[in-house]
């Protein structure tokens, strides 16, 4: 796959697949923007990169602060001259039923999952047009494409970043600015661990699972480089289950 030298904005860079995914644009050669509000395992990730040989610029944000992201975008096309690659990962949520929640939970829950993704997206998007090229990756959740028990608002927020990807697509792909969707299935982050608590529940989503395992990072950062990438010159609008065959979408 190759991003060599596309310059890259990836969020939720300091854990889980955030950050399996910088990694893996680092060691195929594109300039790394690592985003993420924790600056102490941004800090970390970084470090992490450097010692492996590869260069990346941590820039601690708040992507759901719309100043904040527009003076970070700012800052990176006075260095850059141009940004190519916006991936969209970070998210968020607790398993709960949905009568046990708060309004303050559900906006919490549509801040973090959707929208930290418009706000990103609408600030990186001028650059991208102007220049007729770019790629926006979102991460959603297969909850929003079949629903999760438990996962009622954080489902509707992710089918939310899935309608906004296919009509944004619909919108900016005439002008060379792809849009698409990876939907990750269980992966091994500690998003998963902190949900699922104990190893019974993540047993029985494995049962439930084709390939009987859950994901490991890597497999999601695969995938969202293959969408930036110089191979992905067709795909636009499209939502990709990454999860072992969990889910299987029509
Ligand atoms: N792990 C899974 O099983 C799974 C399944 C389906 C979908 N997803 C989605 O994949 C994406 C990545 O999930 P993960 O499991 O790697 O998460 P994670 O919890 O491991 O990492 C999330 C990162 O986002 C950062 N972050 C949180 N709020 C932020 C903010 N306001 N601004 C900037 N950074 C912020 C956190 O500091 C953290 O480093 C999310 O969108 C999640 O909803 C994950």
């Amino acid at each position: 796959m190759d991003v060599a030298d596309k310059v890259s904005i990836i969020t939720a860079a300091a854990s889980g697949i955030g950050k399996a995914t910088a990694r893996r644009f680092a060691e195929l050669g594109a300039r790394v923007i690592l985003v993420d509000i924790n600056e102490g395992a941004l800090t970390a990730a970084a470090k992490e990169l450097a010692e492996a040989g590869y260069a990346a610029q941590p820039e601690a944000c708040d992507i759901t602060n719309q100043e904040a992201v527009q003076a970070l975008v700012r800052r990176v096309l006075e260095q850059r001259q141009r940004i190519d690659v916006l991936v969209n990962a970070v998210g968020w949520g607790n398993i709960e039923p949905f009568l046990d929640g708060t309004l303050a939970y559900w906006q919490k829950l549509i801040q973090l999952n959707l929208m930290g993704t418009l706000i990103m997206s609408h600030a990186v998007l001028p650059s991208m047009l102007a220049r007729q090229s770019g790629s926006i990756v979102n991460l959603a959740s297969d909850a929003g494409r079949v629903g999760s028990l438990g996962e009622t608002v954080y489902a509707a927020a992710k089918g939310g970043v899935i309608a906004f990807t296919k009509s944004l697509a619909r919108e900016v792909s005439r002008h060379g600015v792809l849009v698409n969707c990876i939907s990750p299935g269980p992966t091994d982050t500690p998003l998963l661990r902190e949900h699922a608590g104990t190893g019974s529940v993540i047993e029985k989503m494995v049962k439930a699972i084709p390939m009987r395992r859950i994901a490991q990072p890597e497999e999601l950062a695969n995938a969202i480089v293959f969408m930036a990438s110089r191979e992905n010159t067709y795909i636009t609008g499209q939502v990709l289950s990454v999860s072992g065959g969990l889910t299987m979408s029509g």
